[in-house]
């Protein structure tokens, strides 16, 4: 019999508990256990960033991370960032600027995007190309993807 261990994750803002077995990645918690299925699976080894959710605020890949530990953390997924009903302005950006394209890489090209623009609010394009670049996106060259965090960083300097 498989061993497990107690763990408590924050979801996007909520709390969930778990007898969890040692060797379940945080993307499968995420998914089969706290109903976080905008959290994608594309290479399962750290590659195309599909998995990405943040972490006490920062972006990791679920896929490389196990959910033990994950214990007491505070995560957010794509489920997380929408307010109210009213959707985040990344997500507005995206759907603006055909950044969203088939969707499968999105989740994980919106929470980067959030953590670029907390990091660095002016970026240049090419620094939004570069802070994007781990994040692969098999639909087209990136354009709409990086005009949506363009808007978004216009917006937030009154642009
Ligand atoms: S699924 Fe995690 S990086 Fe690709
Ligand atoms: S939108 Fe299809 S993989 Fe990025």
């Amino acid at each position: 019999m498989a061993t497990t261990v107690r763990i408590s994750v924050t979801v996007n803002g909520r709390t969930f508990q778990a007898d969890c077995e040692p060797r379940k990645t945080l993307a499968d918690f995420l998914r089969q256990d706290c109903g976080g299925t905008g959290v994608h699976l594309g290479c399962e080894h750290g590659v195309c960033g599909a998995c990405t959710v943040l972490l006490n605020g920062r972006t990791v890949r679920s896929c490389c991370l196990l959910a033990v530990q994950a214990d007491g953390a505070e995560i957010t997924t794509i489920e997380g960032l929408a307010t109210g009903g009213e959707l985040h302005p990344m997500q507005r950006a995206f759907a603006n600027n055909h950044g969203l394209q088939c969707g499968f890489c999105t989740p994980g090209m919106i929470l980067t995007a959030c953590e670029l623009l907390a990091d660095n609010p002016a970026p240049s394009d090419e620094e939004i190309r570069e802070g994007i670049s781990g994040n692969l996106c098999r639909c087209t060259g990136y354009h709409g993807i990086v005009n949506s965090i363009r808007e978004v960083a216009d917006q937030r300097a009154g642009k």
